[in-house]
């Protein structure tokens, strides 16, 4: 039985000095592939939903797959809800089995995301739930300002209140990247980030692993951060492996040969991104 609880990952992952990877999964395939490599090299994994894949998928039947998988797996396997503005999604989530969920209230001012994220913690806590919130501004990466302009980074000062005042599991920190495919190479403000996990207990995350220099993703790991969010590109991976497959033009096509195809790929990907964390 590996399923296992995402605080108690990223604790092990923090006494290593380094970070776990969790992917943005939307079925059976993501979420089976990805435990499968994190097994090969004997890592730890957090399968994530993003709530809008709620349209192809219900909160029962991702966390019924991702526990029958982690129950199967060598290594520890969190589910996480990944961010959540809604309660009542949290509470579905919290119900259909799901270990961890993100309230992200990092749109609100401050003394607002305090209280829903207290809120959450109070029902989340009593249920043996992780909670992870987010403070500061990650936004989308096709806008520079959103990764660039560092008056949306997480400050220091407000970090330490939040997580004093909220106790969460892991906090989401603003420190340069964003979600999707960069306009332009982010760069990490890696100042701030060994600041953070100076002033801070709290396991820290990063969001927008997408398009993330190797290296500075190493630099991060290495200097505080604990969870990676990896969604875009492996999204986009799927996509393109299976085009590639269709491009390639088998003479005789078929689900299964296609399906090894994008298998290998995924692999391959997964297999590649996950050895970073070896720092
Ligand atoms: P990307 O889609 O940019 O990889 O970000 C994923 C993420 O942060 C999910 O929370």
């Amino acid at each position: 039985m590996a399923f296992e609880k995402m605080s108690t990952i990223l604790r092990e992952v923090d006494r290593k000095g380094t970070a776990a990877l969790a992917f943005d999964c939307m079925h059976y395939e993501s979420i089976a592939w990805m435990v499968g490599a994190a097994e090969q090299l004997n890592l730890p994994v957090i399968i994530m939903l993003y709530p809008a894949m709620t349209n192809f998928i219900s909160l029962e039947a991702f966390a019924a797959i991702t526990k029958a998988v982690a129950a199967k797996a060598k290594v520890p396997v969190a589910l996480h809800l990944d961010h959540c503005e809604s309660f009542d999604t949290i509470l579905g989530a919290i119900k259909a089995g799901f270990n961890s969920v993100m309230i992200d209230g990092s749109k609100l001012p401050f003394e607002q995301n305090v209280a829903v994220t207290k809120e959450i913690v109070k029902v989340a806590h009593a249920l043996d739930v992780d909670v992870e919130a987010e403070l500061g501004k990650v936004g989308r990466a096709v806008n520079k300002e959103d990764f660039q302009d560092k008056s949306g980074y997480t400050s220091v000062d407000e970090a330490l209140r939040f997580t004093e005042q909220t106790n969460v599991d892991a906090l989401a920190v603003a420190i340069g990247s964003a979600h999707g495919f960069y306009v332009e190479e982010p760069k990490l403000d890696l100042q701030r980030l060994s600041e953070l996990n100076a002033a801070i207990d709290t396991p820290l995350v990063l969001h927008g692993g997408t398009g993330i220099p190797d290296e500075q993703l190493q630099q991060a790991f290495r200097m505080g951060i604990n969870k990676l969010n990896l969604g875009t590109e492996y999204f986009a991976l799927f996509y393109s492996s299976l085009r590639e497959y269709v491009e390639r033009g088998e003479e005789r096509p078929g689900m299964f040969p296609m399906w090894n195809y994008q298998k290998e790929k995924v692999y391959e990907y997964a297999l590649r991104k996950l050895a970073l964390t070896n720092v």
